[in-house]
């Protein structure tokens, strides 16, 4: 039976306000869009909106879920995941970092995203506040008001030619007694900042000064092109302060197999397994055996992939900076580059948003605004992801190129 008004539907009228107001992801968006204007213009569109590698997962990986599903491995696993997936994620993070992490300090979940949103449900109250760094990836944020919690930006700083830092100043400012929480994602999406090891130590400091939780996303930690990368977890007490987040989503280019994990300390991850049987049960068996193989090696294949990303990013700085009005700098981390157009869109006198429209819809290049990474440090800038072809990246800067010419040319003189 339907029934009769709308007054009547509790599924109408019960949703939670806040749900109303959350913004979802804007690169999903921006695919929707990049392939209306494909079918409908005719267009080749070239997107540098995706935040994920090109390359298909490395044929050892398919290989071992093939593997899996041949050997009928379909069930339910562990809800924190198979041990062997969590040995191999404690000796990746032991190798790498000396950070002493023990298997059932790991918990496996259906990508990063869960692991953020486990570790959020976890920890925040409703009125609780968390510090976003901004520019930030939205989940955080988005996540934490769904919740009920109050994220608080606080603006990364911008350093011409340089690209971006913490603010440690105005992080350490914006600290009320409702803090409870501070988000580090390094290497940083999406600027590509690579925060430095200094920068880190600020960071722990100002969480154990101020009694904070540090919510330190390192999924890009495999995508660092200059020295200098330091993880929460090198510090011997990030037991202490540290929900630590990492996923095989880029590394491996995996994200469709939906793996990650979160890393707390023992009593905790027992704990948030209780949270994550109700949510997600376990991630996907085939995935979690595909895993295993991922991070047991060989590597060469992530290393020639963050090889050919470092090319890439040469030929974005230097295409980027042969465009009229364009700010950019050398990004040492992730795929990504945050450059700076404030300047340009000021004489074309255009929003940020309806600039990267208008390139979608003229040209066919897709760039994100810096206004979705979520609300106002963006303004004025635009977020490339250069997990794309060297002669696409050169083809797609190229249209960029041409038409803000164009533009100035039409309209700057105004
Ligand atoms: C900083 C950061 N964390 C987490 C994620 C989500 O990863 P996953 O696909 O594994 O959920 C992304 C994806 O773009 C990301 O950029």
């Amino acid at each position: 039976m339907v029934l009769a008004g709308l007054a009547d539907s509790p599924v109408l009228n019960g949703l939670r306000s806040v749900v109303e107001t959350l913004r979802g992801e804007a690169g999903f968006v921006y695919i929707a869009k990049a392939r209306r204007v494909a079918r409908e213009k005719g267009i080749d569109v070239i997107s540098f909106g995706v935040g994920q590698p090109d390359i298909p997962t490395f044929p050892h990986i398919i290989e071992e879920g093939k593997r899996a599903l041949d050997e009928r491995f379909t069930g339910y696993t562990e809800t924190a995941g198979i041990p062997e997936l969590r040995e191999a994620i404690a000796d990746y993070l032991n190798g790498r970092y000396g950070a002493g992490v023990s298997p059932d300090e790991v918990i496996v979940t259906t990508g990063a995203k869960t692991a953020i949103f486990l570790a959020l449900a976890s920890f925040l109250d409703p009125g609780d506040e968390i510090l976003v760094p901004e520019p930030s990836y939205p989940a955080y944020p988005e996540a934490a008001r769904a919740l009920g919690a109050v994220p608080r930006f606080v603006p990364l700083r911008w350093i011409p030619g340089r690209g971006f830092e913490l603010d440690l100043e105005a992080l350490e400012a914006a600290v009320t007694p409702r803090t409870r929480m501070v988000v580090l994602t390094n290497p940083h999406n999406p600027t590509g900042a690579l925060f430095s090891p200094s920068q880190v130590d600020e960071l722990m400091e100002l969480a154990r000064r101020k009694g904070l939780i540090v919510l330190a996303d390192e999924i890009y930690d495999n995508f660092v092109y200059e020295g200098g990368f330091k993880s929460v977890l090198e510090h011997s007490d990030w037991r202490d302060y540290v929900l630590y987040i990492n996923g095989h989503s880029k590394t491996f280019s995996m994200t469709g197999w939906r793996l990650g994990y979160l890393v707390a300390r023992r009593e905790i991850a027992q704990k948030l397994t209780r949270l994550a049987v109700n949510i997600y049960s376990c991630a996907p068996s085939i995935s979690q055996r595909a895993g295993v193989a991922a991070l047991r090696g060989p590597w060469e294949p992530v290393r020639e992939m963050v090889e050919e990303f470092r090319r890439r990013r040469d030929v974005v700085v230097e295409e980027l900076s042969r465009i009229p009005g364009f700010e950019p700098y050398v990004p040492r981390g992730a795929f990504y580059i945050f450059p700076r157009v404030v300047g340009l869109l000021d004489r074309l006198g255009m929003e940020t948003e309806e600039f990267v429209d208008h390139m979608l819809e003229e040209r066919g290049v897709v760039m994100l605004p810096g206004t979705v990474f979520p609300e106002t440090a963006g303004r004025g800038y635009v977020r490339l992801s250069y997990a794309v072809s060297v002669e696409k990246i050169r083809e797609g800067l190229a249209r960029v190129r041409e038409e803000v010419e164009r533009l100035l040319a039409e309209r700057g003189r105004r």
